[in-house]
């Protein structure tokens, strides 16, 4: 069907059929949207094939993942600490940088205790697999991340899912059920391809009274929202009122990692509990130690999150002056909808030649008409790159 064919014979089973004449892969692969190899990287620019771009894809929102104290902190932990625990903290133990980075995150969100993994995947997984029982009810909002599905899959608890940054229909449905059954809230802080924040006042008067049990996926609203960017829920006031904070280290805090923060009691039944815990190795030394230099610089260098939010406006006011349908984000991460798959892929590729790298997300990943291209901000964006993105922007707009 397309021209792209795997040339290997080998693998006879009807699964490897399966995947060397899957129609999805070939198809990526004839148009090369993902999985780009960069051989260069320094702050927002990228080199691919030679040519160098700006990067408008990456949750570096505050722009420290070339810091030198973040640089500083990852070589100084690699000499003391060697390059990994080998090994799960429940077999072989955890690490005082571990205890460390968890007491700082704790601290900083405003939860009693945290817990931290090696990717912000586990962490979500395991902030629902840990907590939900059969007999239980999970109530998750449609737009979820792949990783908080993954987690109530894992788990025998009943699902519902509410209409997205919908408290009147989570109301609905959880008045539908009786007040004795044990519920879980699960939703996102700030959604990553919408760019939307949760209304989550409101969420929590829905909950109010129903025996819920509150998730929330803060990954994008870490570092991003709050005073000193301490998140979703401290920016509006409502952090004791949601049990468990989740994120990732892989944004604002410029490392790999995740996390899980709640009060002590629900992170030690957690640390009993999570398979994502027991069953995976520990978080690397250098990772923590980048997201804990990132942290400190978070408290100490406030400039990184206002230019963030100059950066943003800029970025936004440059999509309203194109017309580009943004789905009304209300931060850094900001999508361009441009509602079918065929306008998608043009409108990408013209950003990239002229110099800007972008991502693309289709349905399913995103609902039916909602085909389009991510953007996101960093604090480390420039002016030369901002006339970079103006120039792209306005030629991969003009095709319509
Ligand atoms: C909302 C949300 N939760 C969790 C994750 C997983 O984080 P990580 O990439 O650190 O595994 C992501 C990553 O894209 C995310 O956007």
């Amino acid at each position: 069907m397309f021209p792209f064919q795997f040339k290997s014979t080998t693998g006879q089973s009807s699964i490897s059929q399966r995947c060397s004449s899957d129609d999805l892969t070939r198809l990526r692969l004839k148009y090369t949207p993902y999985y780009h190899s960069f051989t260069a990287q320094d702050a927002t620019r990228v080199t691919l094939n030679g040519r160098q771009l700006v990067m408008l894809a990456s949750n570096d929102y505050l722009g420290l993942t070339h810091h030198p104290k973040v640089k500083e902190a990852g070589k100084r932990a690699l000499d003391i600490w060697g390059a990994s625990t080998t090994g799960a903290r429940l077999a072989n133990g955890s690490r005082a940088y571990h205890t460390e980075l968890e007491e700082r995150l704790a601290a900083f969100l405003g939860k009693e205790a945290c817990h931290v993994s090696a990717a912000g995947y586990l962490s979500c997984m395991s902030a629902v697999q840990s907590f939900a029982q059969k007999g239980d009810i999970v109530f998750a909002d449609k737009n979820c991340h792949s990783s908080l599905l993954a987690g109530i899959g894992l788990t025998q608890a009943k699902v519902e899912r509410f209409a997205h940054n919908n408290p009147a229909d989570l109301a609905e449905g959880l008045r539908a059920y009786d007040q004795s059954i044990p519920k879980i809230v699960v939703f996102e802080g700030v959604y990553s391809m919408e760019g939307h924040i949760a209304p989550v006042a409101d969420i929590l008067a829905s909950c109010e009274g129903q025996n819920c049990f509150l998730v929330m996926d803060d990954a994008h609203g870490l570092g991003v929202l709050g005073e000193g960017g301490r998140g979703t829920a401290a920016s509006l006031g409502v952090t004791e009122k949601i049990d468990i904070i989740c994120g990732s280290l892989s944004k604002s805090l410029s490392s790999t990692g995740g996390f899980v923060a709640g009060n002590k009691a629900t992170i030690e039944y957690l640390r009993t509990h999570s398979r994502q815990t027991i069953f995976s190795a520990a978080l690397a030394p250098v990772q923590a130690a980048c997201a804990l230099a990132a942290l400190q610089l978070l408290e100490t260098e406030p400039e990184h999150l206002s230019r963030l939010w100059q950066n943003t406006r800029r970025h936004q006011q440059l999509l309203t002056d194109l017309n580009l349908d943004t789905w009304g984000s209300q931060t850094p991460a900001i999508p361009i909808v441009l509602g079918a798959k065929e306008r998608v892929y043009p409108f990408w590729q013209k950003l990239l030649e002229n110099g800007v790298f972008t991502v693309m997300s289709i349905a399913p990943a995103v609902p039916p008409g909602k085909d389009l291209v991510r953007t996101a901000i960093s604090a480390a964006h420039t002016a030369a790159d901002f006339d970079i993105i103006a120039t792209a922007l306005k030629a991969a707009s003009r095709r319509w």
